[in-house]
């Protein structure tokens, strides 16, 4: 009789955590090509990797280069939950994997679940293992248990400009709110808690604040209007749904202070999923998941947002995923969702330049549980 999918998924799991747990600490982040190699074994589909749509797309005149982006991987320790580490080991091999490998990586931001000083070393401890250089972003889950104190002091500073090829690129700290714990005397857990939860009341809407626009004002100042400007952020840099924070209350305020650049590309964690916008000059693209995939939320999508199906229940890496970007000579991006379980998806700086005239993603063919 055949295994249903649970039975074999349990089976799965007993057999990579038992290689696992022979490893030492420094063999630990070499432990994702383990999933594969029990894929093999049991006969399961590979997740695919990115060589296949590498190979595609390498002779492009139009790419001027591609980095890669992995995101909210929001890590418990591993004594407390090892499939969210396994899913950080599987898109960091992913990203090693990468022919020719990547400029560069982004991280998207809530790498720790609930900001413990843990969680941050342990999402450290395995970043190191990415060959190309990586660029850090923070997010609300990192940042409200000691307001940044631990992942500064592994990362260095949340907010910074680089150039590369040509190109300006900013990561921002969207995920300021107003102080909503000293008034009622919070615990630092308490503060953290508020904020972690989907539906949170109890937290504030994420913003980038009055000073972080004037950091960010005085760095443009520095940059040419022809200029390609690609900003990091982990919350949207605009407006979709303000009671799942997927929301900056500051959007229309930092998108004033982009509209002079003639080729900007907003690049977002946090609502994990696949996500595009387009406001004016500015694209916006959402990032996968690591760990799981947000539902998309009842209000807000935009138009020329290609939905992903809702992920299999009884598939661990279903609906989540990593990336890559492809930044193009004119400046705006081809994006690259790689969906683990499913075939990878482009969304084209074409099809959203044409404000989804042109160039189309291709629709989702499996199964939508
Ligand atoms: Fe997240
Ligand atoms: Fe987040």
């Amino acid at each position: 009789m055949k295994k249903d999918r649970y039975q074999q998924y349990l089976e799965d799991r007993e057999a990579y955590f038992g290689r696992v747990a022979r490893l030492g600490r420094r063999d630990f982040v070499k432990a994702a090509g383990l999933v594969a190699a029990g894929a093999v074994a049991t006969g399961k589909v590979l997740p695919h990797s990115f060589q296949p749509v590498d190979v595609v797309h390498a002779d492009s005149p139009e790419k001027s280069f591609r980095f890669a982006y992995i995101s909210d991987s929001h890590l418990y320790e591993k004594s407390l939950n090892e499939r969210f580490v396994r899913s950080i080991l599987k898109a960091v091999d992913d990203v090693n994997a990468m022919s020719p490998a990547p400029d560069f990586v982004l991280y998207g931001g809530d790498l720790a679940q609930l900001g413990q000083p843990g969680e941050l070393s342990e999402g450290a401890q395995i970043l190191k293992a990415l060959k190309p250089k990586t660029y850090m972003m923070v997010g609300e889950h990192d940042w409200y248990l000691d307001m940044g104190e631990k992942w500064r002091a592994l990362f260095g500073k949340d907010i910074y400009s680089f150039d590369h090829k040509g190109v300006h690129l900013v990561v921002l700290n969207s995920v300021i709110v107003e102080d909503y714990w000293t008034g009622p005397k919070l615990s630092p857990m308490d503060r953290m808690l508020a904020m972690a939860q989907l539906d949170n009341p109890n937290g504030r809407p994420f913003t980038v604040g009055d000073a972080q626009r004037d950091w960010l004002k005085n760095d443009l100042a520095k940059v040419k209007p022809d200029t390609p400007v690609i900003v990091f952020s982990h919350s949207p840099l605009y407006k979709i749904y303000k009671k799942w924070n997927f929301w900056t209350d500051d959007a229309e305020q930092v998108q004033a202070l982009l509209a002079p650049f003639k080729s900007v590309t907003v690049i977002h964690g946090h609502t994990h999923q696949m996500l595009s916008n387009r406001i004016g000059n500015i694209h916006f693209h959402g990032m996968l998941s690591t760990a799981w995939p947000w539902p998309y939320a009842p209000q807000g999508l935009p138009k020329l947002t290609v939905r992903m199906n809702r992920a299999d229940p009884f598939d661990e890496f279903d609906g989540c995923g990593d990336g890559a970007v492809d930044v193009l000579k004119g400046g705006h991006v081809d994006k690259e969702y790689n969906l683990w379980s499913r075939n990878p998806v482009r969304v084209s700086a074409a099809y959203l330049g044409s404000d989804g005239g042109s160039d189309r993603p291709a629709t989702e063919t499996n199964v939508n549980y």
